[in-house]
This record gives structure tokens, C-alpha cells and sequence, in this order.
């Protein structure tokens, strides 16, 4: 047996691991974490983070505009949240699991029903984070649609990102996360995103169960899709017996000026998945909202009611998170706030492009989920500076101005930015600044070294 007296003098307390020197954490982290991840070049120690500020171990001061890519729709470390968290915790709440009720995740699933679109869905299904939500939601669309032998697919879009879990991966539109996962789920069709064309050729076909789609595919390169896309889409899937899935992981919970973004379109889609902004990025939290129709075919039944459980399902701090995410979203109006906010970025943003043509391909987005397409940095340029602008531009951001910007995992020529919500106007001004400063600084060098080359 392990001699526990030695192994405890070396084992690291809570009050080690909050006060350990950025030196040491590196070390233990390279050692036992992510070692590549964490060696990209521009990761810092961040030891305290409060609205749209970060703090490195040097106690530099730094502006968040990734938001922990969308998550802290309502700044990090929010008060509000963290005083519901204290509630739990001071109440000494029973936390967990299958065997008792939970006032809170009750409490929690009323309010998320009050705010699905129209008030028409009303069942909860909930995770620890978004992947897990995307398997909940799988499982239960083919529980559902387990009496219709001819629904034998599922139906998503090339260039989506839906997680990295095995159904997940599965679903996402993008072979370089799938290469070395096979055999992935069978049966899953992909088309070309944002064509209602596309759409009906397949759903004609009669056998898909659900067609799943992001309302703005986010990792994808934040591409934001025809006006009257979803609309069609549920007119579609209404015709052919299909039900419509929004994954708003990403783009919902008021991160594109509506509380959800398939209210842009104004349709009630037939489940919703969601997680990121809807926890404060303090508590892991993902689920899925649903219509009660969907949810009694996949669980009202006794041989079907359990089909689908997790350890921490309901789970009251995750819950109490998002109660207080949701309030402090609605008594701020943050869904006006990144509606005005996004379209004076946008406007900013345009007008560096207008300037920059050749270097700034497009700005898109809605909200405050904003993203940039770069161009390529000339061929013969390429093997100093990189295949594209963003690389250089996000580096000089991060590094001359200590502004937190991050890519699209499924394309680098993109950056992004998904600031929280509550960003003020002098630190957007700012971080604007920042970008603007940093464009003209990349272009000058790649342009001095194309001149002495
Ligand atoms: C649209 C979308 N779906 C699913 C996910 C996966 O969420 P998670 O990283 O919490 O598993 C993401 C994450 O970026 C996402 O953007």
C-alpha cells in the first residue's frame, strides 16, 4: 500500500495550488497536462480574471475579447453569479443526482421555458457541457423517431463544428477531426451550409430523423447564412416529417442581440441546444431545450425514461449558475447591448477593411459574435510571417496591446471576436484600436520584407 504520510508531503492542498509561483504551475501543468497546447506561443498565466479584464502573474492588465471563446457572455467572474453559487453553497443544498428533486434545475428549466422562443418549448435536458449536450440531444431525436423505420439518418451541414466527443465529432462537418476517429456514428449526411437547395434534395429523400444546424457556424469561421435560411429550413422540415435542431452552443444567449439567434428568423425550431453562455463560465453547464412532443417520444415511456442519465445531471450548481447567468442577462438587457455594441464594432471593422482590402477579406457576424477573414500573406512571404494575415495580426494583438483575441478551430484564416457582453464602450474603443494599430503594423512589415527581399 501507498505510504500515505510520504505521499501527503509532497501532495498540494488547496491553499498550495492557489498560491503556487507561475514558474511551478508551468512546470506541473507541461508535465501532466496538454504539453503542446499549452507551449503555443502565446499562452499566459492568468491569475484573476473580473469582467473584460484579465490578470497575469506580473499583474499586467489584459482585455478580453474571446470571452473564453463566447462563454462569459456576462463578464468573468460575474458578482451576481458567483452570490447565487454562495447561496447553494451557504444553504448547504443537497447537489446531486437521480434520487431526490432539485428546487433549483426545477426552477432553472420554468425560467428556460419562459424564454424559449414563443414559450413553446418547455422540457430541459441538461449536461456538463456542450458536446455532452449534443450526445443528449442525439440520443434523444432517435428514441423519438424509433417508431418511423424509414427515418433511418441524421442530417448536418459541411463546415460545422458540433464538439469533439464521438457522436459529436461525428455530426461536425469537418474531416480533420473525424480522420482519426473511425468509425464514426453511421448514417450521417452533411450538406453544404446555408443552401435551402441543398436542404430539400436531401430532406425529399424522406429518412432523415433531424436535420442539425448552427444558426451561425462559429467554429466554422463565424459564416453567418442566407437571410431566410432557418426559416426555409422549418418550412422544409415541416413538409418532410424532419425535426429542426438549432445548436446555439455558440451564438445563443443573447450573444447575437436576441436571447436566442433562431429569433432572428422567427421560428421555433424543435429543440435547442445550447451551453457556453449560459453559466458564467463558472460552473461546467450544457443542455438542451425541447418541445414537449419531442421529449414525451423520446422519454415518456418506462422502457425509454432512463435511456438517457449522467452523474451530474440537473445538478444544483450548475443550475444556480445559470439562473443567475439568465437573470443578470435579462435586468442588463445584454441582448440590446450586443446588438448596439456589434454594430458599432462591425462599422469599425468595416472601415479598417475598407482600408486594407487586400489583407481583410470580410467582416461577418451578428451581435457581439464577430469574425474577420484574413487573406494570404504573398507566397514568398509565407515561410516568415505564415500562410495567412490573422496569425501575425492576432500575434501582435495579444503580444504590443494585451488584447485576447482567438481563431476558428475549423479555419485559421479567421479570427474571431466574442467579447462579454457587458464590454464597456472604452474598452471595445480600445480594443478596436488595438486591431487597427496592429493591421497597419503587419502590413508594414510584410510589405518592407517583400521590398529588401
Ligand atoms: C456550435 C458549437 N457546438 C458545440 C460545441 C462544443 O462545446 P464544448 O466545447 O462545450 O463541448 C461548440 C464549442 O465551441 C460549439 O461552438
Amino acid at each position: 500500500m501507498t505510504n500515505v504520510k510520504s505521499l501527503m508531503s509532497s501532495f498540494l492542498t488547496i491553499d498550495d495550488a492557489l498560491s503556487l509561483d507561475g514558474e511551478t504551475t508551468k512546470a506541473l501543468q507541461l508535465t501532466h497536462l496538454n504539453r503542446l497546447r499549452t507551449l503555443d506561443g502565446h499562452a499566459k498565466y492568468f491569475t484573476r480574471a473580473q469582467g473584460c479584464t484579465f490578470i497575469d502573474e506580473n499583474g499586467d492588465k489584459h482585455l478580453d475579447m474571446i470571452g473564453a471563446v463566447g462563454v462569459v457572455t456576462v463578464g468573468n467572474n460575474n458578482e451576481f453569479v458567483w452570490s447565487c453559487l454562495q447561496k447553494c453553497f451557504d444553504s448547504r443544498q443537497f447537489m446531486m443526482g437521480a434520487i431526490s428533486y432539485h428546487n433549483v434545475a426545477a426552477a432553472l428549466a420554468h425560467n428556460l421555458s419562459l424564454l424559449s422562443p414563443q414559450g413553446k418549448l418547455t422540457k430541459v435536458g441538461t449536461a456538463t457541457g456542450g458536446a455532452e449536450a449534443i450526445e443528449g440531444m442525439i440520443k434523444m431525436v432517435k428514441l423519438a423517431t424509433r417508431t418511423k423505420p424509414e427515418k433511418t439518418h441524421l442530417l448536418a451541414t459541411l463546415n460545422a463544428f458540433h464538439g469533439k466527443t464521438s457522436g459529436a465529432v461525428s455530426l461536425g462537418g469537418k474531416d480533420k477531426w473525424r480522420a482519426y476517429q473511425q468509425p464514426t456514428l453511421a448514417n450521417i449526411d452533411h450538406i453544404e451550409y446555408g443552401s435551402v437547395t441543398a436542404l430539400e434534395n436531401a430532406l425529399s429523400t424522406g429518412k432523415y430523423k433531424a436535420f442539425v444546424v448552427e444558426p451561425i457556424q462559429g467554429e466554422g469561421g463565424i459564416i453567418v447564412p442566407p437571410e431566410g435560411y432557418l426559416k426555409a429550413a422549418r418550412a422544409l422540415c415541416d413538409r418532410y416529417d424532419t425535426l429542426l435542431v438549432v445548436d446555439e452552443i455558440q451564438c445563443g444567449a443573447a450573444r447575437t442581440g436576441k436571447f436566442w439567434c433562431c429569433e432572428h428568423d422567427d421560428i421555433v425550431p424543435d429543440c435547442i441546444v445550447f451551453a457556453k453562455g449560459l453559466s458564467g463560465g463558472l460552473v461546467p453547464f450544457g443542455g438542451y431545450l425541447c418541445s414537449e412532443a419531442l421529449y414525451e417520444a423520446a422519454y415518456g415511456s418506462l422502457e425509454t425514461c432512463y435511456h438517457h442519465t449522467a452523474t451530474y445531471q440537473e445538478n444544483t450548481l450548475s443550475a444556480a449558475a445559470a439562473l443567475g447567468s439568465l437573470q443578470f442577462i435579462l435586468e442588463h438587457d445584454l441582448c440590446g447591448m450586443a446588438q448596439r455594441k456589434g454594430e458599432w464594432m462591425m462599422q469599425r471593422l468595416r472601415e479598417v477593411q475598407q482600408r486594407y482590402p487586400e489583407v481583410i477579406k470580410e467582416v461577418r457576424g451578428k451581435g457581439l459574435m464577430i469574425g474577420v477573414e484574413f487573406g494570404k500573406i504573398p507566397a514568398d512571404q509565407q515561410a516568415q510571417f505564415g500562410e495567412y494575415y490573422s496569425a501575425m495580426i492576432a500575434g501582435s494583438m495579444v503580444e504590443n496591446y494585451r488584447v485576447q483575441v482567438n481563431f476558428t478551430i475549423n479555419n485559421l484564416a479567421v479570427f474571431r471576436f466574442l467579447p462579454p457582453l457587458t464590454i464597456s464602450d472604452e474598452e471595445l474603443a480600445y480594443g478596436m484600436k488595438a486591431f487597427e494599430e496592429s493591421v497597419a503594423q503587419v502590413v508594414n512589415a510584410v510589405a518592407s520584407a517583400t521590398v529588401n527581399a
